[in-house]
């Protein structure tokens, strides 16, 4: 993707013309919300949608994107993670290359000419639908600089850099988004501890957009209103979500699709009853089990974006002709299976 030439100044970083960085959506199978209060909860890759970034080295700082095309100087707010994920990820590759651990690089080594230039994304991934869209955005733009840089960064540095772009775009993030787009195979997040769930079956989800969007900060901040208001309900919910969560990793173990099924549709209702349901929700969860979905829950922060079902292999067609009669905005499949 990218073709290296030496670095002029010789100090450890080769420049490239162009740097590219791609990286896939997710959908949260179970624990979203519960997961910011530690419980854990399951992220699947949605790897049909993908966000892809490209940076043009040289000249001034530009951005090329759907929210806008010019200098980084008169970039509204909304592109700070983007601009910030840019940024620090030049620092980053800078600071690697040149051997320096502090975080405070040093003025001279930012912003280097040849890790300036003209940065374009563009992105499938529906913003503001509880995909992931601005965590795979933020992971696209670090790896274009990486890769234009030609210094590598480990999954510890782009999960930072990432992270430190979601909080800007959301506040107080779990970091599971993070997680979950840097991630080829569904984790188990808790904690900040990320590990590969083991799954020994196949099993097909469709993920359904209300159309709606929906601030994921919004809907967190309403899970903690109600939390200072009625602790002993949100607690009591957030520990029925970690034993669902932790019923659904043995159901992906064993190969268990209706047990999964029923806990997708209980984790559904504590969400409702934690305040980030909304009727377009339920109109594509209703919908997608009426059609043969063995469960349906909203994914993500909830009040509008998506929801996620799983169907029998055999039923997708259905499901998907049920949400879309139900007014789905877009429909995606994943599949999960065992590499056994
Ligand atoms: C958003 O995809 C998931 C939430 O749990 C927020 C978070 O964990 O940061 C709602």
């Amino acid at each position: 993707m990218t073709t290296p030439r030496p670095s002029p100044s010789g100090a450890g970083l080769t420049a490239a013309p162009v740097g590219v960085g791609t990286a896939h959506a997710k959908t949260i199978l179970i624990g979203e919300h519960a997961v910011v209060y530690g419980a854990p909860a399951i992220a699947l890759p949605v790897h049909g949608l993908t966000t892809r970034a490209e940076l043009h080295v040289g000249g001034p700082w530009a951005l090329d994107c759907d929210l806008h095309h010019g200098t980084v100087d008169d970039a509204p707010a909304a592109m700070a993670p983007v601009t910030t994920a840019w940024q620090q990820a030049v620092q980053q590759v800078s600071s690697t290359a040149t051997g320096h651990s502090d975080p405070a690089v040093p003025p001279h080594l930012t912003g280097r000419p040849h890790l300036t230039g003209r940065l374009s994304v563009t992105s499938e991934i529906p913003m503001q639908r509880g995909l992931g869209s601005s965590a795979a955005v933020a992971a696209a733009v670090v790896d274009a600089v990486a890769t234009a840089s030609g210094v590598p960064l480990g999954l510890a540095e782009r999960t930072e850099l990432v992270q430190r772009s979601e909080m800007i775009a959301h506040g107080k993030a779990s970091g599971i988004d993070t997680a979950a787009v840097l991630s080829n195979v569904p984790i188990l997040f808790e904690q900040g501890a990320i590990s590969p769930v083991a799954v020994g079956g196949r099993f097909v989800f469709v993920v359904a957009d209300t159309g709606i969007p929906s601030s994921t900060a919004t809907a967190v901040g309403g899970v903690r209103s109600l939390r200072e208001a009625q602790p002993g309900l949100v607690n009591g919910l957030v520990d029925r979500l970690s034993e669902l969560t932790r019923v659904v990793a043995g159901c992906l173990q064993q190969g268990d699709l209706d047990t999964l099924g029923a806990a997708m549709n209980e984790a559904h209702e504590s969400l409702n009853r934690l305040g980030v349901g909304s009727d377009g929700l339920d109109r594509l969860v209703t919908a997608a089990r009426r059609a043969g979905a063995l469960g349906a829950k909203l994914t993500g922060g909830g009040l509008g974006g998506c929801v996620v079902a799983l169907s029998r292999a055999e039923d997708v067609d259905e499901v998907l002709d049920g949400l879309h009669a139900a007014g789905a905005g877009g429909t995606w499949t994943t599949t999960v299976e065992g590499s056994a």
